[in-house]
């Protein structure tokens, strides 16, 4: 069976569910919820194909949904199934810096058979997500990760009317199964990254989800790939922009462009009032045939007229952009660009050590994190960062337990501050800067979130004292 999107969509949807329960599994008497990373089988194309050999945690890709309430503690007991070590890192939150599941620089993994407890605060409302953070190109592409949503206090969208959408491309080989063999090519970590020839959304293949008329809903669309960006037009079906990388924004706003780029790691939060009588579907537009991969089935709703819900934005610390550290951030390397001028644990890479050292990407000409951080900040520190893309590829890059402002040029020229985010995507050669204030203290990651490209060298960390 080869993978053919024609095929695919022929293939008869399943009748359509209502909107998926919550995945939440039961938090324990002592506080905890139980998530266990374990190899599972599971089915990720059609029906006819065998199951893959994939890793879960709680066995489901997404793994469960967690959902508190914005200032809420959460605890999470992650235990060890897998032969190799692990971890967690919570994407987006801004966290205590013990907490946030960096092997290697915030914790040290947790062995096979071992668990460890992560316990921290939810300091914002919004869409995030959790995946592994030890050897996150195999272990994200095995399908370790899941969704965590932060309600607002007070609630902004009932429960039937906010459904999270994690979506992943897969790569799959001919047989339509999850492609082991091809984890760790060198060819993808030079290149665009692991990209995959299979969408599913929420775990699953061709979804169809049935909502009501008139009424209005929030899509969280999460993007869990390791390296695809992922392009929709919410135009198409009328939906606003209401939220990016989990921090609201103040009204609904129409997408900037006719094509909504999603970067690996990035979520959107969309808001929809479906019309009567009028299906739709979400299409990923970014081959020159749009792939339909969500049916939305409409219901008549008896309710009146929509209520635009208010949104409810999240305190961020407005950077100071008049007293702000300028800093510079050079990407390098990758293949068609500069492999040479690496240096990588302090020494000159040769051309020869590539295939040995698997480094061929870097930040200001190192790859990987080196001795000391890129940068130390004083707690409160306004830092902005002027990044250059001098590579042939887009990059996604994210900046752990901050969030950032992207400065965008007006029309007339005049740079303004865009909307909160915590990974901003960068095409080749493009410059983009941000700011933000370096006021969470420990050490933090800075990464391409194609997680072959921070495996390959793009990837550094910074300090806050
Ligand atoms: Cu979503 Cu360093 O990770
Ligand atoms: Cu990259």
């Amino acid at each position: 069976m080869t993978i053919n999107r024609r095929q695919v969509l022929q293939a008869s949807l399943g009748a359509a569910a209502a909107l998926p329960l919550s995945l939440e599994t039961g938090w324990a008497d002592d506080g905890f919820l139980t998530v266990t990373a374990r190899p599972t089988k599971k089915k990720l194309y059609l029906e006819e194909a065998p199951a893959s050999n994939i890793w879960t945690y709680n066995n489901t890709s997404p793994g469960p949904e967690i959902r508190v309430k914005r200032g809420d503690r959460v605890r999470v007991r992650l235990v060890n199934e897998l032969d190799e070590p692990t971890s967690i890192h919570w994407h987006g939150i801004r966290i205590a810096n013990a907490m946030d599941g960096v092997s290697g620089l915030t914790q040290e993994p947790v062995p096979p058979g071992a668990s460890f407890d992560y316990d921290f605060v939810a300091p914002d409302a919004g869409t995030y997500w959790y995946h592994a953070h030890t050897k996150s190109w195999s272990q994200v592409a095995r399908g370790l990760y899941g969704p965590l949503i932060i309600e607002e206090t007070e609630q902004v969208f009932d429960r039937d009317h906010d459904l999270t959408l994690v979506m992943d491309d897969w790569r799959l080989d001919r047989d339509g199964v999850f492609d082991a063999a091809s984890l760790g090519s060198l060819r993808d970590w030079s290149h665009a990254g692991r990209l995959g020839n299979w969408l599913t959304v929420n775990g699953e293949s061709l979804p169809k989800y049935a909502l009501n008329a008139g009424e209005a809903y929030r899509l969280r669309l999460i993007n869990a790939a390791n390296a695809r960006i992922l392009e929709i037009d919410p135009r198409r079906f009328d939906a606003k922009v209401i939220g990016y990388d989990g921090q609201s924004l103040d009204k609904p706003q129409e997408p900037e462009a006719d094509r909504l780029l999603i970067g690996p790691a990035q979520r959107v939060d969309l808001m929809v009032v479906p019309k009567p009588g009028k299906g739709f579907s979400m299409e990923e537009i970014s081959s020159d045939q749009s792939f339909a991969f969500i049916a939305f089935e409409v219901r008549r709703s008896s309710a009146a007229a929509p209520v635009a819900p208010s949104l409810s934005v999240n305190a961020l610390r407005e950077p100071d952009i008049a007293d702000a550290r300028v800093l510079k951030l050079d990407m390098t390397g990758g293949a068609m660009g500069n492999f040479g001028n690496i240096t990588h644990k302090g020494r000159k890479l040769a051309t020869a050590d590539i295939r040995a050292t698997g480094q061929v990407w870097a930040f200001n000409g190192t790859a990987n994190l080196a001795e000391d951080p890129m940068f130390t900040a004083r707690r409160g520190e306004t830092i902005v960062i002027e990044t250059k893309n001098d590579t042939a590829f887009p990059h996604a890059i994210h900046l752990h337990g901050h969030h950032f402002r992207v400065f965008m040029q007006r029309d007339d020229g005049v740079a303004t501050l865009g909307p909160w985010r915590d990974t901003f995507l960068i095409g080749p050669d493009q410059s983009r800067k941000i700011a933000f204030v370096a006021d969470n203290p420990g050490k933090w990651l800075l990464h391409c979130h194609m997680l072959e490209h921070a495996a390959a060298g793009m990837n550094t960390w910074f300090q806050v004292t």
